[in-house]
């Protein structure tokens, strides 16, 4: 009913000099992880969060931990029992027919290039404002785009352009410094909260949850708690990265498991910390909508060199963030390509550095230029529904393999996958249907466009209708 499915046997054999080389292990993995993981969500969605759910965005951001790690979940089995690059679009593909399968890529594509844009725009935030607090003051006009009275948000177009420059370069360099940034990035977080937890005061979270919660439109603006945790949710995401790289881990069993599992868990832990810190700290109405709300509870404390601190190491590492997802992102492409239903030329790897080039360059061009003219909520918000409908097909996915191929080796079994399959689905559509609606116009809009090419286009030359005549 939706299209061919690919075979389970030969999912991870593909045309010579098209396959990745196993180069990574899980230290690289749980920091592809992390590095993709920590970053906007919390450094900068966290104030939009307090703006929609009051204190309550603590709350908000434990929905989102749970429902991502009922992904997750699933995320991990399906990663193992097929150890081949494209995740969830390679999970719908098998499981679920090509139909699917090219709307959850499509949507993957919107996914991981909204990802990077936002976490550029965040990065830009926190650099004017570390820029600023040393005295220097940058022409206002090129430090946000139309939305906000300027013209370009210059910082985060040069941002995302030297990333993508940096993954053309070669992913093994590119995965090792993430180590380092990933370590710059936790510290960071650690000092906030040791300076923000001791001013915790208790008067600050009353009314825990000014605007209730369930997501309903007030003056013009989704609010409640669930209008947080469908913008937090932002924070979570990433860990579908490390299984995107399923291909390349040396051994997908057991580094992909600790990978992708640990990495969530190390996230959820900071995020309810920084959280209660932040809004302890602070009204939850002067945190909202801040550039920067953390370097902001830092100087209303009155300690404007943790403040520096933190902003100099979002400035740092925040870039980590978009090197994991623009390498997600461009190797879905690839796997898309490979398969046949994108044009066949973009999955060409350079011999030299492993990495599809021309891949990494169209995707990295494209999030430049919407980092440079779109706000960041709208972005972020855009780039969710992305996740949540590839979060949606992963849990079905998880389901109907262990229904279609029950004995199949699994190196990581879910635990009551039922459970955490419908769970993970019922999750993701109350996030999405409590994000604005103008978002989930625009999806739909994105999704009509992708269909209308793989009718066209797509359908006729995949793999599955026209054999590829040299698999090994
Ligand atoms: N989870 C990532 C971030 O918060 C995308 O930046």
């Amino acid at each position: 009913m939706f299209g061919p499915r690919k075979s389970l046997d030969t999912i991870t054999t593909h045309l010579a000099g098209q396959s990745l080389a196993k180069t990574l292990s899980w230290p690289h993995l749980i920091a592809l992880g992390v590095g993709a993981i920590v970053g906007t969500g919390i450094y900068t969605l966290t104030g939009v969060g307090a703006e929609r759910a009051g204190p309550a965005v603590i709350l908000a951001f434990a929905i989102a931990g749970a429902v991502c790690a009922c992904a997750a979940l699933a995320y991990a089995e399906l990663a193992t029992m097929l150890p081949a690059a494209g995740s969830a679009y390679t999970f719908s593909y098998t499981a679920l027919g090509e139909t699917i399968a090219w709307i959850v890529g499509w949507s993957l594509i919107l996914e991981y290039s909204l990802a990077c844009s936002t976490v550029a725009v965040g990065w830009s935030g926190y650099l004017v404002g570390w820029v600023q607090a040393a005295g220097v003051h940058l022409p206002p006009a090129l430090l946000v785009g139309p939305h906000g009275g300027g013209i370009i948000n210059l910082p985060a177009v040069v941002v995302a352009l030297s990333v993508m420059g940096m993954l053309i370069a070669g992913t093994r360099e590119s995965a090792t410094l993430n180590i380092v940034l990933v370590i710059i990035k936790l510290v960071a977080l650690g000092i906030f909260i040791a300076f923000a937890l001791p001013a915790f005061q208790g008067n600050n979270l009353e009314p825990f949850m000014p605007y209730g919660f369930a997501s309903t439109e007030i003056g013009g603006e989704k609010r409640g708690v669930m209008a947080a945790a469908a913008i937090v949710f932002f924070a979570f995401y990433g860990f579908d990265a490390v299984a995107t790289s399923a291909e390349e881990a040396k051994n997908p069993g057991r580094d992909l498991t600790i990978g992708i599992i640990g990495s969530m868990l190390v996230c959820t832990i900071i995020y309810m910390l920084v959280a209660v810190a932040a809004v302890g700290a602070l009204p939850f109405q002067q945190l909202a909508n801040s550039p920067e709300p953390l370097a902001l509870v830092l100087r209303s404390l009155g300690e404007p060199k943790a403040a520096y601190l933190i902003a100099l190491a979002a400035v740092i590492a925040l870039p980590s963030v978009i090197l994991v997802m623009m390498y997600g992102q461009s190797r879905i492409f690839f796997v898309m390509a490979r398969d046949g239903l994108l044009p066949r030329g973009l999955a060409k790897v350079s011999p030299r550095t492993g990495a599809p080039t021309l891949i990494t360059l169209i995707t990295g061009i494209s999030i430049a230029a919407v980092a440079g003219f779109f706000r960041l909520d709208e972005i972020a918000e855009l780039a969710n529904a992305g996740t949540l409908v590839a979060f949606i097909s992963v849990g079905a996915s998880l389901m109907v393999l262990r229904k279609r191929a029950p004995d199949m080796k699994r190196l990581f079994k879910c635990p009551a996958p039922y459970v955490v399959g419908t769970l993970a689905i019922l999750g993701c559509l109350y996030l999405l249907f409590s994000l604005p609606s103008s978002t989930i116009i625009r999806f739909c809009l994105w999704n009509v466009i992708g269909l209308a090419i793989y009718i066209a286009y797509s359908r006729r030359r995949s793999d599955l209708h026209v054999p590829a005549p040299d698999r090994v």
